[in-house]
């Protein structure tokens, strides 16, 4: 590779394959899945909304009820992988690093029931199906509290909310918390989405590929954004520190978390409809003053980076952790909140990157020394 060769920083603008799951449309702000708009498909629930996107269609009364009965029996954690869980999570570590290490664990011990049309796709189905279980267990492991019992619950939203809190959810709770998990579920070649695809590539299993795509979500400038929006707001405190709070932000180089994206140029869609959902849910006082201390943030930012060469507005990120909160998920469960939505998004890609193939494996400009020789090696000792 000559020295004269274009570098493209952060694959900005490069595209790698084609998708038929979602497509951004960046300009116009606007997200589909397979075609639908997503202010569309926040009217259905999430098993749905998880089929037409692993499976390319909604489906029917009937088959929905086998896709809920699936996750049911499918997310139940066998003994062994629960006690390998256990183990992990008293460690006490962040539960996104827990989870990604236990993510090619989960693939163990499969149920006789099966939903995925080949053992690649079912070993993916398997693994997503058992985040939440997993999430509960490791809630329990930290909180030294006990591990609260399977739900009966066939609806995904209510077994969630009721392993994750250990409370029985409002009908109400459901809906937003599905809506929520809807506006998460899959968004083009995001960097841990490209992840699940660079590992598939290789030909590695699908709980591998997945592992590796809960390690991209976990960082600040992806997925635990919402943790760190979240936090950014409790430390700016009240709406009237916002924006000093900017000003030094972008003084310093330091980034404000849920703010900017690289594919959109105009407010996330998925932020306007999470900013409405937020603004209903918080009626307590903690999380009014949070979710107004994060609209001055976004006012600052807003105003503060109008000069910049491309418009900066609010991501997903931004406002979801003031409804979680409401749903009583606390900070520490946004992003794996995030990852088992987003699980069947990646398996959605690994199960196309597999139908055409080809290893990737982009080339790099060398900018090293020039061929040399070490020269005579001196005796060691
Ligand atoms: C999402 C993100 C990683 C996209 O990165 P990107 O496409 O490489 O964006 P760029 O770095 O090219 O952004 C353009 C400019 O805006 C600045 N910028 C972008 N987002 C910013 C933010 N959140 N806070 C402060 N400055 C920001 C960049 O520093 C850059 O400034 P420059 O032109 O002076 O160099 C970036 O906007 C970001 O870090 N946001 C915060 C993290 C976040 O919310 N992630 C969740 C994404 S869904």
């Amino acid at each position: 590779m000559t020295a004269s060769a274009e570098v493209h920083k952060g694959l900005e603008g490069v595209i790698a394959d084609t998708t038929s799951t979602s497509l951004v449309d960046g300009e116009a702000g606007a997200l589909y899945y397979r075609g639908y708009p997503i202010e569309s498909l926040v009217n259905y629930r999430f098993a749905e909304v998880m089929h037409l996107v692993v499976f390319g269609d909604l489906p029917d009364p009937r088959r929905l009820n086998e896709v809920e009965d699936y996750l049911w029996h499918a997310g139940r954690l066998p003994a062994e992988v629960a006690a390998t869980l256990r183990v992990l999570a008293r460690n006490g570590a962040h539960p996104m690093v827990t989870l990604q290490a236990i993510a090619p664990i989960l693939a163990l011990e499969p149920p006789a029931q099966r939903l995925g049309r080949t053992d690649e796709e079912e070993e993916g189905l398997l693994v997503a199906a058992r985040i939440p279980a997993a999430l509960a267990l490791i809630n329990a492991a930290l909180e030294d509290h006990p591990e609260p019992a399977y739900p009966v619950s066939r609806r995904y939203g209510e077994r969630y909310l009721q392993l994750l809190t250990g409370k029985l959810p409002s009908a109400e709770a459901v809906e937003a918390f599905e809506v929520m998990q809807v506006l998460q579920l899959d968004h083009g070649f995001n960097a841990s989405t490209f992840t699940a695809r660079v590992v598939t590539s290789t030909l590695a299993p699908p709980a591998s590929a997945l592992a590796a795509a809960m390690g991209a979500l976990y960082g600040p400038l992806h997925g635990a954004a919402d943790q760190g929006a979240l936090e950014m707001a409790m430390e700016v405190g009240e709406p009237q520190h916002a924006r000093a709070f900017v000003t030094q932000c972008l003084a310093t180089g330091r980034k404000v978390l849920g703010m900017g994206h690289r594919e959109y140029r105009v407010v996330d869609p998925r932020a306007k409809i999470l900013k409405a959902m937020a603004e209903r849910s918080a009626t307590e006082f903690t999380n009014r003053r949070l979710l107004n201390t994060l609209s001055a943030v976004e006012a600052a930012f807003v105003e503060q980076t109008s000069a910049k060469r491309r418009a900066l507005r609010a991501n997903m990120e931004f406002y979801k952790g003031v409804l979680c909160l409401s749903l009583g998920i606390a900070k520490e469960y946004f992003t794996a909140t995030f990852a088992a939505s987003r699980a069947f998004g990646w398996l959605a890609h690994i199960v196309e990157q597999r139908q055409d193939n080809r290893i990737i494996r982009p080339a790099a400009l060398y900018v090293g020394p020039a061929p040399r020789e070490p020269g005579a090696r001196q005796k060691v000792g």
